[in-house]
């Protein structure tokens, strides 16, 4: 995601801008950039400044700054990249051909391709690899016809498929700001004698605390003191205003209290954009950035996925969907394990690297043995041009936005759902599955989003169970197939954000050993979900009761048998077996995160860890 503002009629334009870019710069920090409108009448124009030094862009915009004409409007935006490489040509804003529009976006303009070769055939010349550059010539296009900014933008707007937020300003009208949204979040506020538009509530509170929440398909036109506000249809309507009950620090994590729990209500989000553009209407896949790789595809024989935490429990449950859909020997291991242990590769072997940062050496390390012992290399991360995407043959992005909180959430999920299109994918270069399974499949992963959301709409009943858990010092977590890979995650999130001892077996294992640890203290959180191996489960749950333990069990809803056995229930929304992952993790990140709260421990920067790990 990317942070969009602008502003017109204040004081400075572009200091304002600046200080609105650094309290967005959490949702995206691969460049950024800012234009401003200066002159008059005729003089009227454009004055763009851009830069892509990650995480240091804002910083060099305020520097290359210093000599900027003071403008009488302006728009500013920080990037964090999904289409085109974070470099300064692609970062925003975008200009026409003129260098008279101004465009800032953020979201996904799936229908961005068939847009640009109508622009190129009609001779516009586009300057970036970007999805969001299309809007400014489009703009363009419709002010040629004679039409005003807003008529412009709003016919522009009805074109366009997939999800935005756009900001747009022209030297023709320049102290008009235009602002459309569909999906993504923008706001609109003012002033006397001002007027705001925003990403987010953070990013202008410090111009004005009247502010409006622009609605799905409405433009606002915002100039000096005044709003206007239009639907699709061109037909005024009246903006809902926004209650503030916030300081700029909290308004920053859109009001949640920490960066973690606004990660985990945007799984959803996440998920969904991670799809866009890859699972089509008729349930079939796409993976459009794999079509240069797909005859290596085709001849791969084997994939081993290497990763570390989070990263690689994603793969151990991708592994599984790519052996029982492309029919396809797949194994997961830990990057810092796979790197030391001689691994035999040929160019049969496909590697793939699993990432969310791009950056851990331990898995870059991996993924470049891999391709020093012959072996055909993929990424999966969460950061364009990252170092892995850099390496690996061939790279293909979920699309979370940043990941602030250390610990692994909306990424997590993300890379799940990625790799589950991506066997999918090669299950069709195999043949491996028919064209109704496919679809199915692909259809069942369309509605994970929603069932995600589903799944957030119970934190209440999960943060209550953990509740009943805060004092608890030692968990087991278990599950079989791919509940094992949650029960690791489930652990793994109890362990960092608790420091609770936490444990996961496969459950099957129990009886070789870990049962004897099981007495009338012990707590086992069981990963139930009725698959096929459900009445082991079931039997699991039997040794361990009998023990005296106490048993959690993440249950499909409605599933009354396992509801008996176990003391407590995180229900969530039924699926099929191998894609119950994405929603059976939610219960476990709200448990970990609400004992962790209740222990009075910081979420978004639990002790002795970091965000990335780049050290061996
Ligand atoms: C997960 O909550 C942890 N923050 C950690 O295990 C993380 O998943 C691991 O360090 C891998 O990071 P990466 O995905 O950026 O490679």
């Amino acid at each position: 995601m990317c942070g969009i503002i602008a502003v017109t009629g204040v004081e400075d334009p572009l200091s304002t801008l600046l200080e609105g870019l650094e309290l967005l710069e959490y949702r995206g920090y691969d460049s950024a950039g800012i234009a401003l409108v200066t002159g008059e009448g005729d003089e009227a124009g454009l004055f763009r400044l851009r830069s892509a030094v990650r995480a240091q862009s804002i910083a060099e915009l305020a520097r290359l700054g210093a000599g900027a004409p003071r403008g009488r409007a302006g728009l500013g935006h920080t990037r964090w990249a999904t289409h085109g490489a974070p470099t300064e040509e692609n970062a925003h804003p975008h200009l026409d051909c003129t260098g008279r529009v101004a465009v800032v976006h953020n979201g996904i303009i799936e229908n961005h391709r068939e847009l640009a070769a109508k622009l190129d055939a009609a001779g516009h010349r586009r300057t970036s690899a970007t999805d969001s550059e299309v809007v400014a010539h489009l703009v363009e296009a419709e002010l040629e016809t004679g039409a005003d900014l807003l008529e412009a933008v709003r016919r522009s707007a009805a074109v366009l498929r997939g999800d935005y937020a756009l900001a747009i300003s022209y030297a023709g009208e320049p102290d008009t700001l235009v602002a459309t949204r569909r999906t993504s979040p923008l706001i609109i506020g003012r002033t006397e004698r001002a007027g705001v538009v925003a990403s987010d509530i953070a990013a202008v509170l410090g111009t004005t605390r009247e502010l409006y929440a622009l609605g799905d398909g409405e433009i606002a036109v915002v100039r000096p003191g005044s709003l206007e506000v239009v639907d699709a249809a061109g037909e005024p309507v009246e903006p809902s205003p926004l209650r503030v009950a916030w300081g700029v620090q909290a308004a920053r994590r859109d009001g949640y209290e920490d960066f973690m729990s606004k990660e985990i209500h945007e799984q959803p989000r996440a998920l969904a954009d991670t799809l866009l553009e890859r699972v089509l209407p008729e349930g079939t896949t796409e993976l459009e950035e794999l079509a240069a790789f797909e005859d290596e595809l085709r001849r791969v024989e084997r994939v081993v996925v290497v990763a570390c935490g989070s990263s690689f429990h994603a793969g151990e449950i991708g592994r599984l969907a790519l052996e029982r859909w492309a029919k396809l020997p797949a194994t997961a291991e830990i990057a810092s394990e796979f790197r030391y242990r001689e691994p035999v590769l040929d160019d049969r072997t496909l590697v793939v690297a699993i990432s969310q940062s791009g950056e851990t050496v331990d898995t870059y390390h991996a993924l470049a043995e891999a391709a020093r012992r012959g072996a055909r290399t993929m990424a999966i991360t969460n950061v364009v041009d990252s170092l892995m995407a850099r390496e690996a043959d061939a790279v293909i992005y979920t699309r979370a936005g940043p990941e602030i909180g250390v610990a692994s959430t909306k990424c997590h999920v993300a890379q799940i759902i990625l790799f589950q299109v991506f066997a999918l994918h090669l299950a069709r270069l195999r043949g491996s599955l028919g064209e109704d399974e496919l679809a199915r499949l692909a259809r069942e992963i369309e509605a994970l989003p929603g069932l995600v959301a589903e799944a957030l709409g119970r934190s209440d009943e999960y943060a209550a169970v953990a509740a009943r858990l805060a004092e608890v010092n030692d968990v087991f977590f278990l599950g079989r197939n791919v509940g094992y890979p949650v029960a690791l995650e489930g652990a793994l999130k109890l362990k960092e954000l608790a420091y609770v001892r936490a444990e996961a077996y496969a459950a099957g294992e129990m009886k070789h050993g870990p049962i004897s640890l099981i007495d009338r203290h012990a707590v086992a959180v069981v990963v139930a979900n009725r698959g096929a191996l459900w009445p082991k489960l079931l039997a699991n749950i039997e040794e361990i009761k009998a023990r005296g333990a106490t048993v959690v069990a993440v249950t499909d809803e409605g599933d009354e048998e396992t509801g008996r056995l176990a003391d407590h229930v995180l229900e969530v929304p039924a699926t099929d077996e191998l894609l119950a992952p994405v929603v059976s993790v939610v219960p476990l990140q709200v448990l970990a995160y609400s004992v962790a709260k209740a222990r009075g421990n910081d979420v978004d920067r639990p002790r002795n860890l970091a965000k990335v790990v780049t050290v061996e």
